[in-house]
C-alpha cells in the first residue's frame, strides 16, 4: 500500500479497503454524537467517533458514507466478518420460524445441536453439558456459580490484569482498571487476585516459561501456605490469553502446572476464552496451544458473529447442580444458536486456517517494529488476537497511554478500526476472514500512525 494513502486515504479505490469521503467525524456522525451526549449512559468508554451504519465482511460503513477497515471486530465479535451471508441466512430463517420460546422453561432441538457441535471441538474430552446465557458475563457468573455449587467450597483465585465481566461476581473477579470497580464495593467474597504472567513488564529477567511457572508456583508456596487453604478454593479463573488486560498470552508451561495445581487440589480448572476462544488464535480454544484441558469453559464473543449468547461448556459430571440453581430467560434464544450453527460452519471450514496464516504473516512483520521504533516495547499474540505494546522507551518500558490513544485515533483517521486494551497496548482482532491484504493494509496505516505519533 503506498504510503500516500494515508494521507489522502481517498485514494484507496480496492474493494474492501477504506474510503474516507468526509471529515471525520461527518456531519450526520456529528449529529447522533450530540444526541447520544444528551440520551446515552456516559460509562461507555468510546475512544473515536465512528458512527456505524452497516457492514460487510471486514468493512463497516458510517453514516455520512466513509468505509473503514474494521481491526476491531467489535470487539472481537464480528469473527465471520460484519453480516456473512450465511449467518444472516441462518438468523432470517430462524426469525421467520421462532424467535423465543425460553429454554429456561421449554426445549426446542437447536440447543441440542449447538451443544453436540460445541462438544465435538471441546479442549477437554466428554461427556460435556452446556449452559446457556447471553453475554460473556453471564457465561463467567454461570461458571462461578457452577463451581461453588459443584465443589461446595467458596474461594476463588484470578489474576491481576484479568478481565471477566462487568457484572458483581464477574466484576469481583476482574482486576483489569480501577475505575471498573471504583465505588461498586463490596463485591463478592472470597476471591483472591494472584500475578499473571505478565513476563513483559513484570518478569524482569526472567523467560516466559521461568516467569510462567514462578506465577503458578506463587499460588501453591505462598497463598496456599499462608491465607488461603487450597481445600476451601472452588476455580482457578483463566484467560488463556488476557484480553482487555492487554492481549498476553500465558506461557503454556504455566497453564500446565495450574492444571496440576488444580487437579492436586480438587479445584476447577475455568478458562475464560469468550475473547480468545471461537477460533481467534486459529485454533478453536487458545488453552489447546498449551494441550491443558480445563473443567469449565466460558464462551462467547465470536461464537454468533455478533448475536448475544454466552455459554458456559463443562465436564458433565461438574454441571450437577439441580433444576432452580440457575436459568436465563433470553440465554440460548433460537436466533442467536442460529447464528452461532452458522459461524461454527464458516469458522471451520475458512476461519481457524485463515487466522492462523495471516494472523502469523502480521505478527512477523509486526515484530520487525521492535528493534526499529524506540516506542514499541512489545509485540505478542496469536493468531488474530495480536498487540504491540507502546513505551516511552525500551529502557524504562514506562507505560505511553497517550501516544497509544493517538495512534489509535490517527488510525481511525485514516480508515483503521483499531482499540486499545491494557494500559499502553493497541490490539488488532479483525474477522477471522480477514485477507492478507487488508492485513497489509492496515499495518502499513498502524506503522505510518506509530511513527507519526512518536515524532
Ligand atoms: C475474557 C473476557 N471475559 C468476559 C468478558 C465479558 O463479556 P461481555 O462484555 O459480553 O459481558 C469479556 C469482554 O470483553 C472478556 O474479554
Amino acid at each position: 500500500m503506498p504510503t500516500e494513502t494515508i494521507s489522502r486515504p481517498a485514494a484507496a479505490v480496492k474493494i474492501g479497503l477504506p474510503k474516507i469521503k468526509t471529515t471525520l467525524p461527518g456531519p450526520n456522525a456529528k449529529r447522533i454524537i450530540a444526541d447520544d451526549d444528551r440520551l446515552i449512559s456516559p460509562s461507555y468508554t468510546r475512544s473515536y467517533p465512528l458512527v456505524a451504519k452497516r457492514g460487510r465482511g471486514a468493512i463497516i460503513e458510517d453514516v455520512d458514507g466513509n468505509e473503514f477497515l474494521d481491526f476491531s471486530a467489535g470487539i472481537a465479535v464480528t469473527s465471520t466478518g460484519h453480516c456473512h451471508p450465511e449467518v444472516v441466512g441462518a438468523i432470517q430463517r430462524q426469525a421467520a420460524e421462532l424467535i423465543h420460546m425460553s429454554g429456561t422453561d421449554f426445549y426446542y432441538e437447536s440447543m441440542t445441536q449447538l451443544a453436540e457441535r460445541l462438544s465435538r471441538i471441546a479442549p477437554m474430552p466428554g461427556p460435556h453439558k452446556f449452559y446457556f446465557g447471553n453475554s460473556g458475563t453471564e457465561a463467567v457468573e454461570c461458571a462461578l456459580k457452577l463451581a461453588r455449587y459443584h465443589t461446595k467450597r467458596q474461594g476463588v483465585i484470578a489474576f491481576y490484569g484479568a478481565f471477566h465481566g462487568r457484572t458483581m461476581g464477574s466484576l469481583s473477579l476482574t482486576a483489569s482498571k480501577p475505575q471498573q470497580r471504583r465505588r461498586f464495593a463490596p463485591l463478592v467474597p472470597g476471591v483472591t487476585h494472584v500475578p499473571y504472567p505478565y513476563t513483559y513488564r513484570f518478569g524482569e529477567g526472567k523467560t516466559e516459561r521461568e516467569y510462567g511457572l514462578a506465577c503458578a508456583r506463587f499460588i501453591e508456596e505462598r497463598l496456599f501456605k499462608t491465607t488461603v487453604p487450597p481445600e476451601d478454593v472452588a476455580a482457578i479463573f483463566v484467560e488463556p490469553i488476557q484480553g482487555e488486560g492487554g492481549y498476553v498470552p500465558a506461557p503454556p508451561e504455566f497453564l500446565r502446572e495450574l492444571r496440576r495445581i488444580c487437579d492436586e487440589n480438587g479445584i476447577m480448572l475455568v478458562a475464560d476464552e469468550v475473547q480468545s476462544g471461537a477460533g481467534r488464535t486459529g485454533k478453536w480454544w487458545a488453552i489447546e496451544h498449551a494441550g491443558v484441558e480445563p473443567d469449565i469453559v466460558c464462551i462467547a464473543k465470536g461464537i454468533a458473529s455478533g448475536m448475544p449468547l454466552g455459554i458456559t461448556m463443562s465436564r458433565a459430571s461438574v454441571m450437577d447442580w439441580v433444576p432452580g440453581s440457575h436459568a436465563s430467560t433470553f440465554g440460548g434464544n433460537p436466533v442467536a444458536i442460529a447464528a452461532a450453527l452458522a459461524s461454527m460452519d464458516v469458522i471451520e471450514r475458512d476461519g481457524l486456517r485463515n487466522a492462523a496464516t495471516v494472523g502469523e504473516k502480521l505478527k512477523q512483520r509486526m515484530s520487525s517494529w521492535v528493534p526499529k521504533y524506540p516506542m514499541v516495547g512489545d509485540v505478542r499474540g496469536k493468531g488474530l488476537m495480536l498487540a504491540v505494546e507502546m513505551v516511552k522507551d525500551k529502557q524504562s518500558k514506562a507505560p505511553a497511554a497517550k501516544v497509544r490513544d493517538r495512534i489509535v485515533e490517527l488510525a481511525f483517521e485514516s480508515g483503521v478500526l483499531l482499540l486499545g486494551c491494557g494500559e499502553t497496548s493497541i490490539r488488532l482482532s479483525p474477522p477471522l476472514l480477514v485477507t492478507q491484504e487488508q492485513g497489509d493494509y492496515a499495518l502499513d496505516v498502524l506503522e505510518k500512525c506509530i511513527e507519526t505519533a512518536s515524532e
